[in-house]
């Protein structure tokens, strides 16, 4: 997948109106709270979360991502720190943010997933917590969206096997109607999981 070609026109592929689960789900971290985002791709939710008043980090690589997330940005009159990085290749900060989410990254297969997942659970503090939204292996009965490799899909214990010990807030396997863009529209299988590091 070149996603720097998908992100290339105009349009937001996913929307530029963050995913529900984030809308829902990372409304009350605190005045200022300090949030990390990966794959951000062209800042839907970034730029939501920074509305909020966080402070917020966003990873992605793409150029077209960045371009198109700052100019989201800049017409919410929000500001959000960008770092045009692979996480193929990123350092993991040691217990930084307040939050940390990873939504769609179904790009990566079980190795690279796994050490996403660990990275993400790093980032956070003591009694921070992680936020993950993705397609369940269910989804390969879909067509809204998402990779059509069942690897790359998710199950629910498969994403808590990298949490052992974190209290779990939601762990879910769901069905909903996605209206995200072209990217994302139609019935899919969702995993949604909240969980918070031990204090
Ligand atoms: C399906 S999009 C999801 C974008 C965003 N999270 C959202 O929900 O709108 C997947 C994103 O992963 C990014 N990505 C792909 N490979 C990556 C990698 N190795 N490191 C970091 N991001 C990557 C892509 O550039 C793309 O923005």
């Amino acid at each position: 997948m070149d996603w720097n070609e998908r992100f290339g026109d105009e349009s937001y592929h996913y929307g530029e109106a963050p995913a529900t689960f984030v809308k829902t789900h990372m409304r009350h971290l605190g005045d200022a709270a300090r949030v990390l985002t990966i794959a951000e791709g062209e800042g839907r939710n970034a730029v939501w979360l920074a509305a909020q008043g966080y402070r917020v980090t966003a990873v992605e690589p793409t150029e077209a991502g960045r371009r198109k997330a700052l100019d989201l940005a800049a017409r919410h009159a929000v500001s959000i720190e960008w770092r045009a990085e692979d996480l193929a290749e990123f350092a993991w900060p040691d217990e930084a943010f307040d939050a940390a989410l990873g939504c769609f990254f179904q790009f990566a297969g079980p190795e690279f997933r796994a050490r996403i997942l660990v990275g993400l659970g790093r980032s956070v503090r003591p009694g921070g917590q992680v936020f993950l939204h993705g397609f369940s292996t269910r989804q390969m009965a879909n067509s809204s969206g998402g990779p059509r490799v069942e690897a790359q899909l998710w199950t629910v214990p498969m994403i808590l096997a990298s949490f052992p010990g974190w209290q779990v807030i939601r762990a879910e396997d769901h069905d909903a109607i996605l209206d995200e863009g072209q990217g994302h529209a139609g019935l899919a299988a969702l995993i949604d999981v909240i969980v918070k590091k031990p204090a």
